[in-house]
């Protein structure tokens, strides 16, 4: 009793262009720290939170719904004290409320021995997850908690498939500073979309899975184009065409809305690429007067993480 730890609850990028609510990768740089602490007092409590105003109320906090449904089905003898040093901003696109969604189940696991595997975990996050978004969707929380690219093939029952990473893959990112409520960003969408384009959808998830595992590059450019979900959601984001197309110019292998934005990733073909495309967006943004954070990172292969 009294056992604490410090966990790396790493930021995501959902939706991967063509994969909406189905594929996710994890990034490295970029991600929330939580301390989890077993305590003899039963129950879940919230005790720091640092970075952002979020509530300490467990059941309006999204770590506190995910710890909750989670303790509430496996009753452990014990209870648990959950600090969040939040540097992922909400509503920023890069899954900040997954981030502590998994952090808090991630933690409570590890302190009572894994008796849970990764999709069970990611089960118990979906909960903290729907209070954000209205919606159980997995496609942050399972890159953050399997890490690399994963593919929800069903969100229920919850089946979680993990994807290679080919290994000169980076990720830049741009986090234009405006928030979009990603319950919102949802409520653009159509409630059903033309045959031809989900032909097209389709044939992208399948085309940039084969990619990954084949690490091709060339396919995975010609894959990452998302038809269905862009042009709804770009209106939200300004300078997104400029943006892309500046990005594509400068030899990125794709760049689409990160989640439900305003982040915008790109992917690239080596550090050196990503780093140009970084250059690309930020100049783009500095020509405005909307502040901006830019990030590269390399695939997070590994996931949450104990520090
Ligand atoms: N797939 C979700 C969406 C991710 O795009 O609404 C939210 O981060």
């Amino acid at each position: 009793m009294g056992k604490e730890i410090r966990i790396f609850s790493p930021a995501t990028v959902a939706n991967v262009a063509c994969g909406f609510d189905v594929l996710g990768f994890c990034l490295d740089t970029i991600g929330d720290e939580m301390v989890i602490k077993q305590t003899k007092e039963k129950g879940i409590k919230i005790t720091k939170i640092e970075g952002y105003d979020l509530p300490y109320e467990v059941e309006k906090n999204v770590a506190g719904v995910s710890a909750l449904a989670m303790y509430n089905d496996l009753k452990p003898d014990c209870g648990f004290e959950i600090k969040i040093y939040k540097n992922i901003k909400p509503g920023s696109g890069i899954g900040s409320s997954s981030a502590s969604a998994a952090g808090s189940v991630y933690g409570m696991n590890e302190l009572l021995g894994r008796p849970l595997d990764k999709t069970k975990l990611t089960y118990y996050a979906m909960k903290g997850e729907a209070l954000a978004s209205q919606c159980e969707h997995a496609d942050n929380l399972a890159p953050a908690i399997f890490g690399g690219f994963t593919l929800v093939k069903s969100a229920c029952p919850l089946q979680i498939l993990e994807l290679p990473t080919p290994s000169d893959l980076y990720a830049t990112l741009i986090h234009p500073q405006i928030e979009i409520k990603t319950a919102e960003s949802r409520a653009l969408l159509p409630k059903e979309i033309p045959l031809n384009n989900a032909i097209t959808q389709w044939a992208n998830v399948g085309s940039l899975v084969h990619a990954l595992h084949t690490s091709d590059y060339n396919l995975i450019k010609e894959a990452l184009i998302d038809i269905v979900i862009e042009p709804y959601r770009k209106q939200l984001i300004p300078h997104f065409d400029a943006v892309k197309s500046a990005v594509m110019e400068t030899g990125a292998l794709g760049c689409a809305i990160s989640g439900s934005g305003p982040s915008i990733f790109a992917l690239s073909k080596s550090e050196v690429t990503a780093k140009a495309v970084q250059s690309t967006m930020g100049d783009i943004y500095s020509k405005t007067d909307i502040e901006f954070e830019t990030y590269v990172s390399n695939i997070n292969t590994q996931g949450i993480k104990i520090l």
